[in-house]
C-alpha cells in the first residue's frame, strides 16, 4: 500500500544528540528569555546578545551527531520512495541533524541556524561560523544587516503553503518530540484529524495537544522512532 506519511519533528528528536529542548524542566526558555533572544524586537534592542546566543546554538548544532531517530526517518524516506510512496518531513528544529542522518527532503519551518540572511538585500547563505554585527553581507557587502536565518516569535514560519498541501495528501500524521506549545505547528494535528488522517505522537511526555492524537507512545525518540519506522516499512501501520 503506497503511503504518504507526514512527520513533524520538534526539539525532542534532537535531545538525545545533546541539543537542549525548550520547555522541559531545564529547557532553553527556563534559562533564557525568549522575548530578548527570539523576537525581532529583541534583536533590534541588542543584536550582539542575540548573535552570541545563536553562535552558541550554531556551534552546539555542528558538534552534535544525529541519533537513531534521525537515522530511522532517513530510512523511512528511502523505504517509502522505493514503494512509490512519500515521506514529508517537516521540522521545527533549526539544526541540520536530519540532513546529516541522510534525509534528503526536509522542510525547516522555523529556519536553520546554519544559514544566515541579509536584512538589506535578502540573500540567504549557508553559514557555519560565528555571525556578528560587523559581519559583512557576502552578497551586498553591507554591515549590521546579517541575522541568523531562523524564524522568531511574531514572524511567519516558512513554507506554510507547502506544509498545508502535504497535510492534505497524507494518510498518516506523526509528531515526534514536540510539546505542541507553538502554533501553527501545534495545529497540524487538528488539520490532520479534519482530513480524517490517523494521528500518532511519539514523545517523552504527553504534549499540550495530546488529547488530539488518536495514539501516543511515550518513550525516547531513539527507541520509539526506529520501532515505528520498522512497523510502517513492514506495512503493519
Ligand atoms: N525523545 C522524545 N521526546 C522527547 C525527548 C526524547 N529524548 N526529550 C524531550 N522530548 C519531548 C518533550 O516531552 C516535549 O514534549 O520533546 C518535547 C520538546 O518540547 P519543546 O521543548 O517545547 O520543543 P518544541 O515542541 O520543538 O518547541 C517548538 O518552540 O521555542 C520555539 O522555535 C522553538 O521550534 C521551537 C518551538
Amino acid at each position: 500500500m503506497t503511503r504518504t506519511v507526514f512527520v513533524l519533528t520538534g526539539a525532542g528528536i534532537s535531545a538525545e544528540s545533546g541539543l537542549g529542548t525548550f520547555r522541559d524542566r531545564d529547557g532553553v526558555w527556563a534559562r533564557f528569555d525568549p522575548m530578548r533572544l527570539a523576537t525581532p524586537e529583541g534583536f533590534a534592542a541588542d543584536p550582539v546578545l542575540v548573535h552570541e546566543f545563536y553562535n552558541h546554538r550554531r556551534r552546539d548544532a555542528r558538534a552534535a551527531a544525529p541519533n537513531p531517530a534521525h537515522a530511522a526517518l532517513a530510512r523511512l524516506e528511502a523505504g517509502l520512495a522505493a514503494r512509490g510512496g512519500r515521506l514529508f518531513l517537516c521540522t521545527q528544529n533549526i539544526d541540520d541533524l536530519h540532513e546529516r542522518a541522510g534525509s534528503r527532503h526536509v522542510v525547516h519551518m522555523h529556519g536553520e541556524v546554519l544559514r544566515a540572511r541579509c536584512t538589506a538585500c535578502g540573500t540567504e547563505t549557508v553559514w557555519h561560523e560565528d555571525l556578528g554585527v560587523e559581519t559583512p553581507c557576502p552578497h551586498c557587502g553591507r554591515r549590521e544587516t546579517m541575522r541568523p536565518d531562523v524564524v522568531w516569535f511574531g514572524e511567519m514560519p516558512k513554507q506554510l503553503d507547502v506544509i498545508d498541501e502535504a497535510l492534505a495528501e497524507a494518510d498518516l500524521f506523526v509528531a515526534v518530540g514536540t510539546s505542541g506549545a507553538v502554533y501553527p505547528a501545534a495545529g497540524n494535528v487538528a488539520q490532520a484529524r479534519a482530513f480524517g488522517i490517523p494521528t500518532l505522537a511519539l514523545t517523552l511526555e504527553a504534549a499540550d495537544n495530546a488529547g488530539l492524537f488518536e495514539a501516543t507512545r511515550l518513550g525516547r525518540a531513539s527507541e520509539t522512532v526506529p520501532a515505528f519506522v520498522d512497523e510502517v516499512l513492514s506495512a503493519k501501520v
